[in-house]
């Protein structure tokens, strides 16, 4: 590991290069923060957990959690300038406290390797999907088929392995090549594409019929039909969805040259990330109702509701195989984001080459991803806890190691970093200074624990005991 002394802080530069410009680090977070989650996983959890309250409870948790916890994480990636591990210790110690803060950098490299390793699965299911469409799969045809499609899709475990082995070689291919270099082009380019691609299927949805009924699912909040468990869900997903908790935003921010603005940076992704989570769901909702779909369908609800909605359209097989090409593209830069922790340790620890250190880091979770793969055939039967594999490795994954990292990230930065060190990093100490320290000292660990605790009941269980 990679001791510098405190009085080199401020000229340390990163082993592994900076980002060309401002605008090239705002590029990778977005591409980073904007994928699956958004338009795979926002729909269909929003749905499994009743609509409006959800939402409204996710948008509170990106703004008044979320938002902090990755201005927090940049901060420290960029003072640390190394990979998540070495950051975290590296100014533990500097900031007159202890070397195992590196924990929190190592639990991030883990949630990293299981997040990315059910991820590809799914990923490899859009690459199935641009298949698809281009055979004009979907053209014409109605829910009942396109359900059908899907149902024998993911019942064959070969076929699934085949596009998870696919998209891990894609993601190891470029992560080993370095961060920069293509990324920056790919992203420029894939979201606004999306997000257009986005707007066209929602002037499709708004004609769909059902339009109204999609919106009021969407946002009337009903808070009876919130339980404390969706509440969890809901702050699972904004961490999630803003790639936070995890380290991945610390890795990308040891490459961030001194002068760019954190607290600009964090507000440009968060917004583009909400907006497309938000444009999807308005595509969505209305299109499950026009069709008489379940909005609790589960992780199959884009895979059957947008091809039903493609393939009406004049065009359908093109505007489908440019959207499934698109999300390949959105998920692959960000599974560059996730490998990139435990990529980016290898490398300083054990002085490996980036692409050697890929190959490493991507055959494990090659192998882990099998989980998944057969979590939705052969062993769709063997469930526990939270459901199948899959449901168990994303409900620890989301919704407690990165929640969990949040909290050590925003007490690190809020109370163990010295406010000269923040503020020197944030760059002011006007009004955005004290709103961020105040949200990273208290509202953001204080909001994970309480819901926590009332997640597994712990909270009504002492009053019992107590009251
Ligand atoms: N934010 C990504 C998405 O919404 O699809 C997922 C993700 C990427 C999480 C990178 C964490 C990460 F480091």
């Amino acid at each position: 590991m990679h001791s510098v002394s405190a009085a080199d802080s401020g000229k340390r530069i990163s082993l592994h290069g900076t980002w060309s410009s401002r605008m090239a680090f705002i590029l990778a977070v977005t591409g980073s923060a904007v994928g699956l989650g958004n338009i795979w996983k926002f729909p269909y959890v929003a749905g499994e957990n009743g609509g409006g309250a959800f939402v409204l409870v996710y948008l509170a948790c990106v703004f008044l959690i979320g938002m902090p916890v990755m201005m927090s994480e940049i901060l420290i990636g960029r003072r640390g300038r190394r990979n998540p591990v070495a950051t975290m210790a590296l100014l533990g110690e500097e900031e007159g406290h202890s070397r195992q803060w590196l924990w929190v950098g190592g639990m991030g490299v883990v949630a990293g390797i299981l997040i990315l390793s059910y991820y590809s699965v799914i990923a490899g299911w859009t690459l199935a999907y641009v298949v698809k469409s281009v055979g004009g799969a979907f053209s014409g045809a109605d829910a009942e088929t396109v359900g059908n499609i899907f149902g024998s899709f993911v019942g064959d475990w070969r076929l699934l392995a085949v596009c998870h082995t696919l998209f891990m070689a894609l993601t190891v291919f470029v992560v080993a090549r370095g961060v920069e270099r293509g990324l920056e082009q790919a992203v420029r380019v894939m979201v606004p594409a999306l997000l257009i691609l986005l707007l066209v299927l929602l002037g499709y949805s708004v004609t769909s019929g059902s339009f109204r009924s999609g919106v009021e699912f969407m946002f009337t909040p009903d808070f009876s039909k919130l339980t404390w468990d969706s509440v969890l869900a809901a702050m699972g997903q904004a961490f999630f969805t803003l790639s936070i908790g995890m380290g991945a935003i610390m890795a990308y921010g040891a490459y961030l040259p001194e002068e760019t603005s954190i607290t600009g940076a964090s507000a440009a992704v968060v917004t583009a990330d909400t907006s497309i989570a938000i444009l999807a769901g308005l595509v969505i909702f209305p299109l499950v109702f026009a069709n008489g779909l379940n909005p609790a369908d589960g992780p199959g609800l884009v895979f059957q509701t947008l091809p039903l909605a493609l393939g009406q359209m004049p065009g359908g097989a093109f505007f489908s195989t440019l959207f499934f090409v698109l999300l390949s593209f959105a998920a692959w830069t960000s599974a560059i984001g996730l490998m990139e922790p435990a990529v980016a340790w290898l490398v300083e620890r054990y002085q490996r080459s980036r692409a050697q250190a890929a190959m490493i880091v991507g055959t494990l979770i090659w192998a882990l991803g099998f989980g998944t793969v057969l979590s939705f055939n052969l062993l769709a039967d063997l469930t526990f806890y939270k459901g199948t594999l899959f449901d168990n490795v994303d409900h620890l994954t989301s919704n407690i190691m990165l929640p969990l990292g949040g909290v050590f990230i925003a007490v690190f930065a809020g109370w163990i970093m010295c406010r000269n060190s923040t503020a020197d990093e944030l760059g002011n100490t006007g009004t955005a200074y004290k709103v961020w320290h105040f949200l990273a000292r208290y509202v953001a660990p204080i909001g994970i624990l309480f819901v926590f605790l009332k997640a597994v009941g712990l909270l009504d269980w002492v009053a019992a005991a107590f009251g």
